[in-house]
């Protein structure tokens, strides 16, 4: 088994609309090609990680970077890797346009993925890489409150 994260730049006019499609694709191809994952948008970033086969993971970056919803797909880790962190995820997904949008549910929504990442004790590079990206965009944006 192998795994990658990347981060990449949403094109601005990605929409909500936009973000539940990649999800419900994501969540219908991931399960039948045995990948599993997290994708974090926040900011206008996002940050996903893929587990599977190391072909088969490729092969879906090579789609996803030719995917228009999004620009600069930058892979910041990939390798072998032995646990499957994200078990029975095949597309986590954290956002916070899906829980409202008012500052409040915003701060909510930063806090606990914090919190996440602070206490998600991961064997595997590629995860520990992928919370730490996440814990910098939220707190980079919880500055600019
Ligand atoms: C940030 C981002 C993450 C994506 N993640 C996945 C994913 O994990 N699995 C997937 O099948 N498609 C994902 N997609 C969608 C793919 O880019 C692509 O639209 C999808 O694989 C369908 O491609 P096709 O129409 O060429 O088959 C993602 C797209 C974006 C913008």
């Amino acid at each position: 088994m192998h795994e990658l994260t990347y981060t990449s730049q949403a094109k601005k006019n990605v929409s909500l609309k936009d973000l539940n499609d990649i999800l419900k694709t994501a969540n219908e191809f991931n399960k039948t090609h045995s990948i599993t994952g997290c994708l974090v948008y926040h900011n206008g970033l996002f940050v996903q990680t893929l587990h599977g086969a190391k072909k088969g993971i490729f092969d879906l970056l090579k789609k996803i970077q030719g995917d228009e919803r999004h620009t600069n797909v930058n892979l910041v880790w990939e390798g072998p890797a032995e646990k499957e962190v994200f078990k029975g995820w095949h597309m986590a997904f954290f956002s916070p346009k899906t829980s409202g949008k008012t500052s409040e549910s915003l701060i909510d929504f930063e806090r606990n993925l914090i919190t996440l990442s602070t206490f998600y004790k991961a064997d595997s590079a590629s995860v520990r890489i992928f919370w730490s990206i996440v814990k910098d965009l939220c707190l980079n944006e919880a500055q600019t409150h």
